[in-house]
């Protein structure tokens, strides 16, 4: 793959495809958007209409285009592990959206043939580049709340459209649905990044909604890690408020609370009589996710500039894709936990 100036495909054209290649033509001086790919022709041909490049149908074209240097795939979980491999076979460059893939053996099988192919990798995951977390991580990296004893998180969306479509893959198992699955890729890389790994996990789901779908709509993850410090997660895809997330840390010497809808997003607090707490200056309020200046928006545009820029520069990205992979392996504890009803030993496994 010669020359200097990568030429990108991105294949699957849905929702966050935009924010993807908007983050391109952000990067024009830098990269070329050589095709665009989608088997919905008709969005392909819209999505080249918009932002440019030949709009294509098939992945296998798009890898066999020799200007094509970098693969962004943006594709149904049960998708990734294939496409993937093609991709990596054919000795591309990688960008694949979380999660890595729909079981922890497929993750790990991409992560090991990206390392074999030598090629540029990283796993799309957002919450590594939002503004709030980068800020928490340097927080309790300089020791801001001491060592963390209990972390809590929240994710909420609104899929009740897609959840309620028959045949879309989000609403079955077999084809990568699964609340747990989309969002705890999110918050167990968060966990990871901050805290480390984890011992033991119990997990409870429901269908608060009884959408016509076999997908959870709520769940709930609690646990220990391997540092011995407790844990949380909290998952919605039926939220009747905006999508957004929370974060409370809680640490020996104080504590943190991020929250998305908040302004100011972040606040250290120090103290049981720190009622003002300190406002975290840097983290832009950015409460509409899903549209420019949102946290999460913008927090896809840094992810995809810094796969770019570490690509040209010859440098690591920041994500390593073996803890997203990670991530999954948490995710398949939780789905054996909601199924037994009983806790299950992650760490020593
Ligand atoms: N980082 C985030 O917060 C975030 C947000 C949304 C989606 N995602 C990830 O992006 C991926 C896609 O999710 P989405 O919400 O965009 O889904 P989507 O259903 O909106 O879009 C998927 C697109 O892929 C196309 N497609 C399906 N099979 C194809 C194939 N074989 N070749 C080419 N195109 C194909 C579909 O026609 C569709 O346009 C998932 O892995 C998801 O987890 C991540």
């Amino acid at each position: 793959m010669g020359g200097t100036r990568p030429g990108v495909a991105i294949v699957g054209l849905g929702l966050i495809a935009r924010t993807h290649a908007t983050a391109y033509r952000q990067l024009a001086g830098v990269v070329d958007l050589v095709r665009v790919c989608d088997v919905d022709r008709a969005r392909a041909i819209e999505f080249a209409a918009e932002f440019g490049g030949i709009a294509t149908f098939d992945l296998a074209e798009v890898i066999a285009d020799p200007d094509v240097t970098v693969i962004d795939l943006i594709l149904p979980h049960h998708l990734h592990l294939e496409a993937s491999m093609a991709v990596l076979d054919a000795g591309k460059h990688l960008i694949l959206e979380k999660p890595v893939a729909g079981t922890y053996a497929e993750s790990e099988a991409i992560c090991r043939r990206a390392e074999e192919a030598g090629v540029h990798f990283m796993v799309a995951e957002n919450t590594r580049y939002a503004a709030a977390y980068v800020t928490v991580e340097r927080l309790v990296r300089e020791g801001a709340i001491g060592d963390i004893v209990h972390a809590r998180t929240f994710l909420r969306s609104n899929e009740k459209a897609h959840l309620s479509q028959p045949g879309y893959w989000r609403t079955q198992y077999a084809m990568g649905g699964g609340l747990i699955l989309d969002t705890g890729a999110h918050s167990f890389y968060l966990l990871k990044w901050l805290m480390g790994e984890i011992r033991e996990l119990t997990a409870y789901s429901t269908k608060v909604f009884g959408l016509p779908n076999e997908i959870e709509d709520t769940a709930e993850v609690r646990g220990t890690t391997t540092a011995g410090a407790l844990f949380s997660c909290g998952f919605t895809s039926v939220s009747e408020i905006p999508h957004s997330e929370r974060l409370e840390l809680y640490g020996t010497s104080g504590g943190i609370l991020v929250d998305q809808m908040a302004d100011p997003v972040v606040k250290v607090f120090r103290g049981d009589h720190d009622f003002a707490g300190e406002a975290i200056a840097g983290v832009p309020f950015g409460p509409d996710a899903w549209h420019p200046g949102g946290w999460h928006w913008e927090s896809v545009i840094a992810e995809v500039t810094d796969f770019v820029t570490s690509l040209v520069d010859g440098r690591k990205p920041l994500i390593d894709p073996w803890d997203c992979a990670y991530a999954i392996k948490v995710i398949e504890a939780a789905y054996r936990s909601v199924a037994s009803g009983a806790s299950v030993r992650i760490a020593g496994e």
